[in-house]
């Protein structure tokens, strides 16, 4: 079943794609619900869980897509990042047939489904890879990264992997070293090779013929390197506290990722994309504004490179204004904005910015100009778990030490005040939160003004309301400690202002007099004012009367 139209059309008549209004909500598998009862989340549980998310129910949160973290066969040296077989589904997380039920059932709801896809590197179990390493001969020699030594016998450069140690591992079989920037368990593949390329778009048109509404491309920046292989130079502005096998974070990476080569690839993947209709591309990426813009193309690449600047500036007002600012000046006009506040693979948005501010990071997130994406907990306010030594699982975190592991992001989603928060009827693969008697969906669902019916709430305004779906974005003076802006159209302008400190702030709002829709505080809306005031940590939307 497809979803139609494709395109939407406002209340004020402007036709948009669907993924620039949805909300994206990020689902990691192993931790959002399990069916099964095996202590990991997979595709029956999700399907379990999708009237939370959206639907006729009036409770449900309302996003609009889901993006579903790796369920593909996978050894799980990288929990699903390394994938023995793109066309099938891991039995720990089910089967086709559950993952049909599921796009069938989320479509119904009208919920969008969004795939990873995982393309710089396969699993050293998949075939491909078993049968390149088998002999220099090997018909698939060329389809991953095979270097000799250098002379003096030393690796073949000097490229570090992001989970500690070198990016290459010699094969003793036919004696040359792969390349791997994660993982040994996830050798790159070679898309220069154009076979490899055929193949990898054959995977897409898979997904897209069981009916997926786009994909997330892990890595995509990386997927091309340099024609040489050059060394990257040192980083002169690396902290200098980096454990010691953190080859890569002491390098600038000029020559291992973000080459030009990436945008060929990836106008080709668009063409390949656009066979479907309405389909979405976001991919995985950082980089300099610059650098970064080029994978919107020419309106013939991405649609949403992913944008996780906010994510990686100190959280006060002045930091936040200049990163939407500089974001908004360097769009081409085709382009459409994004944001991400949280993601399985960065410290918890409430751990990194407290609880009081979680509200405003809500409310800033949905209504922001730009397609946002919310990383499932985040509206409960889940805080980083606390993961005991012994039950630590991701590589990154055994290789790089515990301050490094992504385990405490991904800890189960806590449901409910019964045996394992409703996860699971037996122990899960990760601990439990310690608050989850207290922070879990059913509890938040009866507190009027908890953080869960903040983000409902916000949901189902930011839904009705053009202004916040297709509106242009204006910064709006405000005092220090506060960010404010306007978000513009014809059907009426919306005021947001949000109070970054814990103190209490005035805004003079000049012209800009209308009603309060909505308080992060839940206890005053349609109040009209001319000017106001915002109490500690507080954010407000005003209907601007025209
Ligand atoms: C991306 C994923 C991360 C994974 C890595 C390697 O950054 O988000 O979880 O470990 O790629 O695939
Ligand atoms: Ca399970």
């Amino acid at each position: 079943m497809t979803l139609h139209p494709s395109i939407g059309t406002s209340s004020a008549g402007v036709e948009q794609p669907w993924w620039q209004t949805a909300v994206i909500y990020q689902i990691y598998p192993r931790s959002f619900q399990d069916g099964n009862g095996d202590g990991i989340g997979d595709l029956e549980g999700i399907i379990e869980r999708l009237d939370y998310l959206a639907g006729d129910s009036s409770d449900s949160l309302g996003i609009d897509a889901i993006w579903i973290s790796p369920f593909f066969p996978s050894p799980m040296a990288d929990f699903g990042y390394d994938v023995s077989n793109y066309r099938d589904v891991d039995p720990t997380f089910g089967d086709l047939e559950t993952f049909d039920r599921l796009v069938d059932a989320a479509h119904r709801r009208g919920i969008r489904v969004i795939i990873d896809y995982v393309p710089n590197h396969t699993s050293d179990l998949h075939r491909w890879f078993t049968d390149s390493r088998s002999s220099r001969n090997s018909e698939k020699r060329d389809w991953y990264i095979w270097r000799d030594a250098q002379s003096d016998g030393s690796l073949p450069n000097n490229w570090g992997s992001p989970f500690g140690g070198p990016a290459w591992t010699l094969d003793p079989t036919t004696g040359q070293y792969f390349l791997h920037q994660f993982l040994p368990e996830q050798p790159e593949l070679n898309w220069r090779n154009p076979k490899v390329e055929r193949a990898m778009f054959d995977v897409l048109r898979f997904w897209l013929d069981r009916g997926v509404d786009g994909f997330r491309m892990d890595v995509i920046g990386m997927i091309i390197k340099d024609a040489e292989l050059r060394d990257n130079p040192p980083n002169p502005e690396a902290p200098v506290d980096l454990p010691v096998n953190d080859i890569f974070g002491r390098q600038r990476r000029l020559h291992n990722e973000d080459q030009d080569g990436v945008h060929d690839v990836l106008r080709r993947m668009r063409l390949v994309l656009d066979e479907y209709d309405g389909i979405c591309g976001i991919g995985e990426l950082g980089y300099s504004l610059e650098r970064w813009v080029r994978y919107y193309g020419d309106d013939d690449e991405l649609h949403l490179p992913f944008n996780f600047r906010l994510m990686e500036q100190p959280w006060d007002a002045a930091a936040i204004r200049t990163s939407v600012e500089a974001l908004e000046a360097a769009l081409p006009a085709e382009a459409w904005p994004t944001y991400v506040l949280g993601t399985h693979d960065q410290s918890r948005l409430a751990s990194r910015i407290g609880t009081a501010q979680a509200r405003i990071a809500g409310m800033l997130l949905l209504t922001l100009r730009g397609t946002p994406t919310l990383y499932q907990g985040d509206e409960l306010g889940m805080e980083n778990g606390v993961v005991p030594t012994d039950r630590l699982r991701d590589p990154q975190g055994l290789r790089l030490g515990p301050a490094r592991s992504r385990d405490p992001v991904r800890t189960p989603m806590p449901w409910d005040t019964g045996p394992f928060a409703g996860f699971s009827a037996v122990e899960p693969w990760l601990p439990i939160t310690e608050d989850y008697e207290t922070r879990n969906v059913a509890v938040q669902a009866g507190e009027p003004v908890s953080l869960l019916n903040l983000y409902r709430a916000l949901l189902r305004y930011r839904r009705d309301t053009p202004a916040l779906l297709s509106g242009s974005y204006e910064t709006f003076p405000a005092p220090g400690g506060c960010f404010a802006y306007v978000r513009r159209h014809e059907s009426g302008d919306r005021l947001v202002a949000l109070n970054f400190t814990s103190e209490p702030l005035h805004l003079d709002t000049q012209t800009m007099r209308g009603s309060i829709a909505l308080s992060t505080h839940r206890d005053r809306g349609g109040s009209f004012v001319e000017s106001f005031s915002l109490r500690p940590d507080e954010g407000v939307i005003l209907e601007v009367e025209s």
